[in-house]
C-alpha cells in the first residue's frame, strides 16, 4: 500500500480522544484513521508515570503493528507522561496533546488562567515546563481533577455529578477569567466549564494538534488529500458495548460544532 494510504494511529484512554479524531477528520478529511482506546486500563490519570509510559507504549505498539504511518496521541496524560519515550521509539510521525496555555495568556490578558487537568498531567514535568516558558507572570493556575474523566464516560458530560463536580472546582478558585482544557475527555464540557467559571472563555488544543499533525504529514509527504476518509474506533477490551460508547462520545462531538 502507498504510504499516504495508510492510516493515522490515534489513542486515547477511552471517550476523550474521540473529540479528537472528531476535530482531525474535520482538519484531513481524506485521512483514514484508526483509533485505539484503551479502557482495559483506563484511567490513567491517577497512575504513576512508570506505568503511565508503560501502557502508552504498549498501546502505541499495538497500532504500530496495524502498519499506522503516523501516531496521533489524542491524550493529555499518555502525552505528558511518554511522548519522549514515542518518539524514541517509533520512526514515523508521532503528535500529542499539550493544553492551550499560551492562547489564553495572550487572548485573556488579566486574570487567572484555571487549566483543568488529570492529577498525573499537572504533576509531570511536561506540564511544569511549559508553565515556565509560558507563564512569567504566574497566572495560571493547575487545577486538577482526580475522576472526573471516568465520570464523563459512566455518567455523560450533561450529568448532575458532572456539572456539581465542576462547580465545586469553580469554588475553590478566585479570579478566573478564562479555563484551559487539559484532558481530552473535558472537551465534551466546554459549555459546562465556562459556565461553572462565571462565563469565562474556554481554550482547547485539540485544533492545534490537529494543525501540527496535518503539517507532519504534509512535509513528509504522508498527507493523503483526495478521496474519502473514514475511521475505526476500537477498544482494548474487545467489549462491543465500549465501541457503542466511543460511538456514542463521536455523535456527540459532530452535535457540538
Ligand atoms: N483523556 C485523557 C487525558 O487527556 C485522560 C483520561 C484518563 O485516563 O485519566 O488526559
Amino acid at each position: 500500500m502507498q504510504a499516504e494510504n495508510r492510516p493515522i494511529g490515534m489513542m486515547d484512554t477511552g471517550v476523550g480522544g474521540v473529540y479528537v479524531l472528531r476535530r482531525a477528520r474535520l482538519a484531513m478529511p481524506s485521512e483514514n484513521f484508526l483509533f485505539l482506546a484503551d479502557l482495559a486500563n483506563a484511567p490513567y490519570g491517577s497512575r504513576t508515570v512508570k506505568k503511565i509510559r508503560e501502557l502508552t507504549l504498549q498501546a502505541a505498539r499495538k497500532l504500530a503493528d496495524e502498519g499506522v504511518k503516523a501516531l496521533f496521541v489524542a491524550c493529555n496524560t499518555a502525552t505528558s507522561g511518554a511522548i519522549d519515550l514515542l518518539r524514541e521509539t517509533f520512526s514515523f510521525p508521532v503528535v500529542g496533546m499539550e493544553p492551550a496555555i499560551k492562547p489564553a495568556l495572550e487572548k485573556v490578558p488579566e486574570g487567572r488562567i484555571a487549566v483543568l487537568a488529570t492529577p498525573a498531567t499537572l504533576r509531570l514535568q511536561k506540564f511544569r515546563s511549559l508553565m515556565e516558558a509560558q507563564d512569567e507572570e504566574h497566572r495560571v493556575l493547575p487545577l486538577p481533577c482526580p475522576g472526573l474523566s471516568r465520570m464523563i464516560e459512566l455518567e455523560g458530560p450533561d450529568s448532575e455529578s458532572v456539572r456539581d463536580y465542576l462547580h465545586e472546582i469553580a469554588h475553590s478558585a478566585q479570579d478566573v477569567t478564562a479555563a484551559v482544557v487539559g484532558c481530552t475527555h473535558y472537551s465534551y464540557l466546554h459549555r459546562a466549564l465556562s459556565e461553572a467559571f462565571g462565563g469565562v472563555p474556554v481554550f482547547d488544543g485539540a485544533d492545534g494538534a490537529c494543525r501540527q499533525m496535518r503539517r507532519l504529514l504534509k512535509e513528509d509527504g504522508l498527507l493523503r488529500e483526495t478521496g474519502e476518509g473514514g475511521a475505526v474506533l476500537t477498544s482494548s477490551t474487545d467489549r462491543e458495548s465500549d465501541v457503542a460508547l466511543l460511538e456514542r462520545f463521536y455523535r456527540m462531538a459532530e452535535e457540538e460544532e
